[in-house]
């Protein structure tokens, strides 16, 4: 990677607001790689959503301009990343359908997601070529804007693996000798521990626990009341076992320097929850207040969002344009005039 310029691209399905796990997750990669300069793609996975939702498919245009609100309120830059939907990039289903043609049926059937929700998703059909195809359209995805680095959740890296895996089998076919046409992307995962939600379980929209990026403050503040704690902690002096505690768990993301104090004295019974509560909410509010504003102010101008979309669609498509003249000629198939 030495002296070359890293290439990210990464995705998110539009399926609902993020929350504090995602901005503690994948996108404070994103913001960082956007920091640090790399050539940045960020794209809303619409066409991913229609594999789970292809019978109800109304909601998936909203719901990409509240995931776009979501990125723009928390740093995202439409001048230092291209910010795009996949729908409006036809190469990606080009590329998808190349990919397609010599990706092994097994690796498809064998994907751990595929087999996953297969089994676990019960009030849907998910029986489909489209959803078999889920990861190939991934793979699409990742290696028409040549990544070198792909930031995710622990999650994709299967569908990460076998983009690599695809990536390595094209180029074995088509360029045996010379230099990969599509490079094999490394996954990026943040050191973050994952963030709890407002129950104990993993911060997760199916779940109900989650704290949103779009909530208000008396949202936030309702659900800090409701944390779980230490239920054996019925009183401030009751000498307290906060290991599955989600207040303290969030003061070690959000407070990190009071943790311990707290800590020993939740232990000591020392301090109560409600206490605890009151002492953190004050830090979250002050990390959510400026993301909720912002969101407050581009939702009051919503031909923005369709000019963000309209601008990442055009750099994007100059992009997949490009690789794409390097796929052709790697097959020796004509240009297109
Ligand atoms: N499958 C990803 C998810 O559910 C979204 C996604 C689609 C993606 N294409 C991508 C992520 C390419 C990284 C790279 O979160
Ligand atoms: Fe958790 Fe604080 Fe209650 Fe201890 S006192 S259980 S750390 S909320």
């Amino acid at each position: 990677m030495s002296g070359q310029k890293p290439v990210i691209l990464s995705g998110m399905r539009p399926s609902g607001r993020l929350h504090l796990g995602h901005l503690a997750g994948a996108l404070k990669n994103y913001l960082r790689y956007q920091a640090e300069g790399a050539v940045c793609h960020f794209m809303v996975a619409d066409w991913h959503a229609l594999t789970s939702e292809y019978a109800a498919p109304a909601a998936i245009r909203e719901n990409s301009r509240e995931l776009l609100l979501d990125w723009l309120a928390v740093g995202l830059d439409p001048e230092r990343a291209v910010l795009f939907a996949q729908s409006d990039i036809p190469e990606h289903a080009e590329l998808h359908l190349i990919l397609s043609m010599l990706t092994p049926l097994p690796w498809a059937e064998r994907c751990p997601t595929f087999k996953e929700q297969q089994q676990e998703v019960t009030d849907r059909d998910l029986n489909t070529y489209g959803f078999l195809g889920y990861p190939i359209l991934q793979a699409a995805d990742i290696l028409l804007y040549r990544a070198t680095h792909v930031p995710v959740g622990a999650d994709q890296l299967p569908h990460v693996e076998m983009t690599r895996e695809i990536a390595r089998r094209f180029n074995f076919l088509y360029v045996p000798e010379g230099a990969p046409v599509l490079p094999e992307p490394e996954s990026v995962l943040t050191e973050s521990p994952r963030v709890p939600g407002i129950d104990g379980r993993k911060m997760s929209k199916s779940y109900n626990n989650a704290i949103f990026l779009a909530d208000d403050a008396a949202a936030v503040e309702r659900k800090v009341m409701q944390m779980y704690t230490d239920p054996q902690k019925l009183r401030a002096d009751t000498p307290g076992q906060p290991d599955n505690c989600v207040v303290l768990a969030l003061f070690k993301l959000y407070l990190p320097d009071a943790a311990a104090g707290v800590e020993g004295e939740c232990r000591a019974g020392k301090r109560g929850c409600v206490a605890c509560k009151r002492q953190l909410l004050p830090a979250l509010q002050q990390v959510l207040d400026p993301i909720r504003k912002e969101r407050e102010r581009l939702a009051a101008d919503p031909g923005r969002l369709e000019t963000v979309f309209a601008d990442g669609a055009r750099r994007a498509r100059a992009a997949a344009a490009d690789t794409m003249v390097e796929v052709r000629k790697a097959l020796n198939w004509r240009q297109r005039p």
